[in-house]
């Protein structure tokens, strides 16, 4: 049997940083803690993980184009680059299947320029604020979505 197409999660600028990175903001959990539990909650839905990070803004878009076709969903905390990367945003129009991104602090709270997200823009929701957590609850948002591909935008 194929193995099933896997959800892929994409991280960021400086979140391989995560640990050491203002914990006070963004908590303890190392990337690789999250990836544990992101691995451990996707077996639980029945769902593959395929775990990304590169502080390389082309990446992120080379990876994007390349799970078309390929991955079932698409989880993205693009770090800074949310507020700044209008190349990402066109990569991810390109996608077909959900997609939810994710910030580990509640950007609304925080600096202005944090406010504006152009992965927003090509999103079907937004989780923000649930630190660790908040890759738990986009998983769900996936497996919800696939569910119910007419949910959201
Ligand atoms: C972040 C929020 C961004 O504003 C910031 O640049 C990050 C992390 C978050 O997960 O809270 O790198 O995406």
């Amino acid at each position: 049997m194929p193995a099933p197409q896997p959800v892929l999660i994409l991280n960021g600028p400086n979140l391989n940083m995560l640990g050491v990175r203002e914990p006070t903001l963004y908590g303890k959990d190392t990337l690789a803690d999250i990836e544990k539990r992101c691995a451990a909650h996707g077996k639980m839905l029945g769902l593959g993980v395929d775990f990304r990070q590169s502080n390389i803004e082309g990446e992120l878009v080379t990876w994007v184009q390349q799970a078309r076709g390929i991955a079932a969903g698409l989880i993205v905390n693009a770090g800074a680059y949310t507020h700044t990367s209008v190349a990402l945003l066109d990569a991810l129009k390109l996608i077909e299947v959900p997609v939810v991104e994710v910030h580990l602090s509640h950007i609304f709270r925080r600096e202005a320029f944090r406010h504006q997200s152009y992965v927003s823009l090509a999103a079907h929701g937004m989780i923000s604020g649930f630190g660790a957590h908040g890759y738990v609850l986009a998983l769900d948002a996936v497996a919800a979505l696939l569910q119910t591909p007419s949910t959201g935008s």
